[in-house]
């Protein structure tokens, strides 16, 4: 045994079945302690944990173990506790910390308070979170808690050292130790494991009661295993979980017989929708029930994960693509469809995160939705009044197009609401929304200086108004659209400079009116909608990467297909072609109401520009690639009037300027915009993107001109945008690698 593992000098183990076997074993094998002892009514369980060299010590009472052991592990059945720790207190030593592994906490702490008359500073109630059918030392596992949970519940008055040596020793056996209070412990474990084994041991019980049990069992197949695996635990152990978690368990009881009580009267009524809802939201929480546990949405949090491009410098761009479908079109083609009466089918829903945060948030509110299944979604609107209050806040990740859209949208619902988003969502101005709505009469509150979160009051009545928005954004008009549509009378927006007119177009097409006068559009509330079929075309925003790529790179020839042409979006292929770009514009159509056509791009001399301001918010996204045409044209390109591209997901004139001086490329910035002198020689490097996924992508399409390795951090985020983008830039001919995975 090594003496600098040890945590402990001696541990005493009462009650030496699986889970007591399996921790002295673990304790042993790591070198954990100095001698395990053990106790148990059971003399063969003892030889046998001293025959499997599991133990050093078997101690013939609780007395003896307990006496001059600095850690006491009580591993007896829970309905045991009160009379072993009678037998304990006497003589556990000064300063010994005193744990157990029972499935209830609360339990735990009364049996202590009864016996010692108050919970001392060293007991800690413990509970791995790891078994198995199987009972017994002749079962225990030294890894049977390796990357498993063990949950400790310490309270005011605990003593923290000793409870650094407990969370050292769970640690040292391969666990993750979390604490919590000993109610919401039983809380939790009654819905995630108690209440599945009641289930479990039920079912079982019912089918065996049915006359063709028999056949039943022999025509059980996986499902019925996989369910009811856990019907073969301890019966006697169960029992006394149930008796002690008695209030946790009914609450949660009563909340399942309700919820399958609704199912069998849906399905009495054939109500099919019901089922769908149910089903889908359910298969949408699994997949995600890690997320669902700690009270948020589903969606994945790419905050907890790292991402590096590599790129070496040099290629050319060839090939034939069709980059992911418009984030603005799907996010709207969403929220559309659950407001409409029908069924809305969408093809090319661009499966990113920013996009399923909003199909996620619906699910939360209520809404039935299919897919997303390689671009297709099929959503059951619910009408304009059908949203229900969602369980918590709604988490939008990285995307403020969610969270301005929404903002108008639940100002209008009869429940509260709060949004919340991730790091950098949470930096970014929500002042702009949250200012008219109230005007409207709708009730918000934000993070101090208007920052999210933002907490909407349900149930108030909006009212029209005229809005001059004071900044061009396609964001804030969309959000006051949606208000409209909620409220009394007509809402309409003066825009500074036209910006994206997707809501416009979809509202029209699902039988909404829209006037439209000059720069002053509006709504009048009360309407309603219809679903129907929306074609998401491919994003000019991610579209526009290659484009740049492409003109660049010697040699280049790549067509784009079937790419949103919307006139209020166009504003990089007029810049691009303005700098001397060689765009063709092939097979123009309508879809949908939104025009499409097939680029083909191929290199060209690009030499620098005065951008027209009039072309900022038609081109507001696609600036930081942009800015790699620029450093990479001949002569100087300036930027004035986009002091909107402080507030992105990151201020993109200042990391752009960051990252290109990384690689040797420098430029003058400006409060509203950048300077950009083309031609200086773009080394290497290693830029930061601050989490931004067009700052990623853009220094991707620098490495085509750059003369070494660029290394690109922080790149989980280009997931928000453009799933699939290493691959699809791999295929054309950027020398990318992406590295890295779950932190
Ligand atoms: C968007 C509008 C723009 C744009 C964003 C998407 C939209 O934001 O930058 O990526 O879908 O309405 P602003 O309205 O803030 O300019």
């Amino acid at each position: 045994m090594s003496a600098d593992t040890a945590i402990f000098q001696r541990v005493a183990i009462i009650g030496l079945g699986l889970i007591g076997g399996s921790l002295a074993a673990a304790i042993t094998r790591n070198g954990l302690a100095a001698t395990v002892v053990a106790t148990d009514s059971r003399a063969d369980e003892l030889k046998l944990g001293l025959a499997q060299g599991i133990i050093q010590h078997s101690a013939a009472s609780v007395a003896e173990a307990v006496a001059g052991s600095d850690l006491v592990v009580m591993a007896v059945p829970v309905r045991a506790t009160r009379e072993v720790l009678a037998a304990v207190a006497p003589h556990l030593e000064a300063g010994a910390v005193l744990t157990d592994v029972g499935s209830t906490k609360g339990s735990f702490v009364r049996d202590v308070e009864a016996v010692f008359g108050h919970l001392p500073a060293h007991v800690i109630p413990g509970h791995p979170i790891a078994g198995s059918e199987k009972s017994g030392v002749a079962a225990a596992n030294p890894d049977l808690f390796a990357d498993h949970k063990v949950i400790l519940t310490p309270a005011k008055v605990t003593d923290p050292r000793s409870l650094e040596r407990l969370k050292a020793l769970w640690g040292g056996c391969g666990a993750t130790v979390l604490t919590m209070s000993p109610e919401y412990h039983d809380e939790v474990l009654a819905a995630t494991s108690h209440l599945p084994h009641l289930i479990a041991f039920s079912l079982v019980d019912t089918l065996a009661g049915e006359d063709e049990n028999l056949d039943i069992f022999r025509y059980a197949a996986g499902g019925f295993r996989d369910f009811t695996r856990i019907a073969a635990s301890d019966p006697v152990m169960w029992h006394d979980i149930f008796l002690s978690n008695r209030e946790a368990v009914l609450r949660i009881i009563d909340h399942f017989t309700r919820d399958l009580d609704q199912l069998r009267t849906a399905i009495d009524q054939q109500d099919g929708a019901r089922l769908l809802r149910v089903f889908t939201r359910a298969r949408a929480a699994r997949e995600h029930f890690s997320k669902m546990l700690s009270g948020q949405a589903y969606v994945t949090n790419h905050q907890q994960q790292q991402m590096t491009f590599r790129l070496q410098p040099g290629g050319q761009i060839q090939g034939d693509i069709r980059v992911p479908g418009d984030k603005s079109i799907s996010h709207r083609s969403i929220m559309l469809g659950a407001l409409a009466d029908g069924v809305t089918e969408v093809t090319g829903f661009l499966e990113g995160e920013d996009s399923l945060a909003t199909l996620q948030a619906f699910r939360d509110m209520g809404v039935t939705i299919e897919g997303p299944d390689q671009g297709y979604v099929r959503i059951h609107g619910v009408g304009m009044q059908g949203l229900q209050a969602p369980r918590g806040p709604l988490y939008l990740g990285n995307s403020g197009t969610a969270m301005r859209l929404f903002s108008g949208l639940l100002a209008a619902q009869s429940f509260d609401s709060e949004l919340t988003g991730d790091e950098s969502l949470s930096r970014r101005p929500m002042g702009r929304v949250a200012d008219p709505l109230r005007a409207m009469g709708a009730v918000i509150d934000t993070a101090e200086g208007g920052r999210p979160p933002l907490k909407i009051r349900g149930g108030n009545a909006l009212t029209g108004i005229h809005y001059e928005m004071p900044v061009a954004s396609a964001q804030v008009k969309s959000c006051l659209l949606l208000a409209g549509l909620y409220a009394e009378g007509v809402t309409s927006v003066t825009e500074p400079a036209p910006t994206r007119d997707h809501t416009e177009r979809m509202l029209t097409g699902f039988g909404y009116h829209v006037h439209r006068d000059g720069a002053t559009v509006s709504v009048s509330g009360g309407g309603r909608l219809t679903g129907g079929n929306i074609d998401v075309p491919a994003d000019i925003s991610s579209a526009a990467f290659f484009l740049v790529a492409a003109s660049i790179a010697q040699g280049s020839d790549l067509t784009l297909r079937h790419v949103g042409m919307n006139p209020t979006r166009v504003g990089v292929i007029n810049i691009l072609r303005d700098m001397g770009a060689d765009i063709e514009v092939l097979e123009q159509r309508e879809i949908g109401g939104e025009p499409v056509a097939d680029l083909r791009v191929r290199a060209a001399d690009l030499q620098g520009i005065d951008i027209p301001e009039d072309q900022v918010p038609l081109a507001i996204d696609e600036f930081p690639v942009l800015f790699i045409a620029a450093a990479c044209a001949n002569g100087r390109t300036v930027l004035r009037g986009a002091e909107e591209l402080r507030v992105k997901e990151s201020d993109r004139i200042q990391v752009m300027a960051d990252g290109l001086a990384a690689v040797g490329v420098h430029t003058t910035v400006t409060a509203d915009g950048i300077i950009i002198d083309g031609g200086q020689p773009m080394t290497g490097g290693t830029v930061d993107s601050h989490g931004d996924h067009r700052i990623a992508m853009s220094f991707a399409v620098a490495s085509l001109r750059a003369t070494g390795e660029i290394t690109v951090n922080d790149c989980a985020n280009v997931a928000t945008s453009f799933p699939g983008f290493v691959e699809l830039a791999r295929s054309t001919g950027i020398r990318i690698k992406a590295d890295g995975g779950t932190e």
